[in-house]
């Protein structure tokens, strides 16, 4: 995942922070990814490596532990988050049908996130509404009942809402140029 303007910077201040904070003591390791992760919400493959190097250990190592720990996320959160449940009961109703058609139709497999950062897309347990299964929760919004339809009906809608921000975007410009 490519970092944007001014990301790496950042990434290298707030790891020197939580390093200074926490030392470098090899069996600090875990407090420091998660604190990490809390600063910058995810782990970015050049935090991991600066950390290394603080800590004098193998990348492999810090690697090793990012990715076993499935606390831990790898890829930045996306402007809009969409978590696909994978509960009993909605796995039951079709809901691999629906990660399966959220992964096609962003190109994207379930953990990562869209290159221009747009969306991201995890899988989840029981969300807690097994009777509207299956579930979607895009943002902070439940989707019941979804069906692959409703998928591109979803990514729609915020199509849809990108072109009208930007074309706001353009006629503000527009007014202050003249
Ligand atoms: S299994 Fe999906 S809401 Fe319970």
């Amino acid at each position: 995942m490519e970092l944007q303007p001014g990301e790496l910077e950042m990434i290298r201040n707030e790891v020197e922070a939580v390093l200074q904070r926490y030392g470098v003591e090899r069996e600090n390791l875990i407090p420091i990814l998660q604190e990490v992760q809390n600063r910058l919400g995810y782990l970015p493959k050049e935090a991991m490596q600066q950390i290394a190097e603080n800590m004098k250990i193998p990348e492999i190592d810090v690697y090793g532990v990012g990715t076993f720990y499935n606390q831990f996320r790898l890829n930045p959160p996306g402007k809009h988050q969409i978590k696909v449940c994978m509960g009993t009961a909605c796995h039951m109703m079709g809901g691999h049908i629906i990660l399966d058609s959220f992964e096609r139709r962003l190109n994207i497999k379930e953990g990562e996130t869209t290159p221009d950062r747009e969306f991201s897309l995890e899988r989840v347990a029981c969300v807690g509404c097994c009777a509207l299964a299956p579930v979607v929760v895009v943002d902070e919004k439940v989707e019941s009942k979804v069906s692959p339809i409703r998928v591109d009906g979803i990514l729609l809608t915020f199509e849809i809402e990108k072109q009208k921000s930007g074309e706001e975007k353009g006629q503000e410009e527009e007014g202050s140029g003249q």
